[in-house]
């Protein structure tokens, strides 16, 4: 069996969005704060590690279709993250603003307040945003959730005898 990057990948940023999104969500305070017993430090810890891995798989993706620009590779990736239209673009705008405004809060935390909470307040509805669309990006696409079903090879042998 061959093994596709872009199913991958794309399996990999899954697990890393959904601890990302519930990481943050505990940080926004009481209303979800109980997904993880209240325990701010460890989300705290556990969102920038991750984040980092983000990050990581954020760069890897562009990287890999900088390559396929420069091979005038026109396949289309059906599992890939990012793209030229539709929810692949939707999905590499946003994690770029993801990422953008991640930075500043990391890196302005103990010097321009300003700047920290501006970028906080669009981080967090940000996520609520996304998060509408991977449940609706889920619906759409819950067939592949669906494990496939065991073809009985003799019986289709036959079958096809028959007709
Ligand atoms: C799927 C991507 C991501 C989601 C869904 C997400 C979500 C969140 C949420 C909901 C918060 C809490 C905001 C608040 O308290 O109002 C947060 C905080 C934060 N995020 Fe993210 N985030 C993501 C990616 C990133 C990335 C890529 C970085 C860094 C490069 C980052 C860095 C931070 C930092 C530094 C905080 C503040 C933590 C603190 O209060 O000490 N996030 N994130
Ligand atoms: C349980 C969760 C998920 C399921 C079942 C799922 C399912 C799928 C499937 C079946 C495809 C292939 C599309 C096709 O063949 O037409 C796909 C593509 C894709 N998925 Fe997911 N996915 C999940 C989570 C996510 C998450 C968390 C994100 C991003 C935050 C995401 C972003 C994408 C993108 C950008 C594509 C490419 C879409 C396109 O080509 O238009 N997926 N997904």
């Amino acid at each position: 069996m061959k093994v596709r990057f872009d199913f991958v990948v794309h399996w990999l940023w899954t697990i890393v969005f959904a601890i990302l999104a519930l990481s943050g969500l505990v940080m926004v305070g009481p209303r979800y704060g109980w997904v993880m017993n209240y325990n701010i430090a460890t989300a705290d810890y556990i969102h920038r590690i991750l984040a980092v891995v983000y990050v990581v798989l954020t760069f890897i993706c562009i990287g890999y279709e900088v390559i396929r620009v420069m091979r005038a590779d026109q396949k289309k990736l059906a599992w890939f993250m990012i793209g030229r239209e539709g929810y692949q673009l939707f999905t590499y705008v946003t994690t770029l603003v993801f990422i953008i405004t991640g930075v500043i809060i990391w890196v302005c935390m103990d010097s321009n307040m300003a700047a920290v909470a501006f970028s906080l307040y669009i981080h967090e509805k940000l996520t609520y945003i996304v998060i509408a669309s991977v449940i609706w990006h889920i619906y759409v696409k819950c067939h592949a959730l669906v494990w496939p079903k065991k073809t009985n090879v003799k019986d289709t042998h036959k079958l096809s005898k028959t007709r």
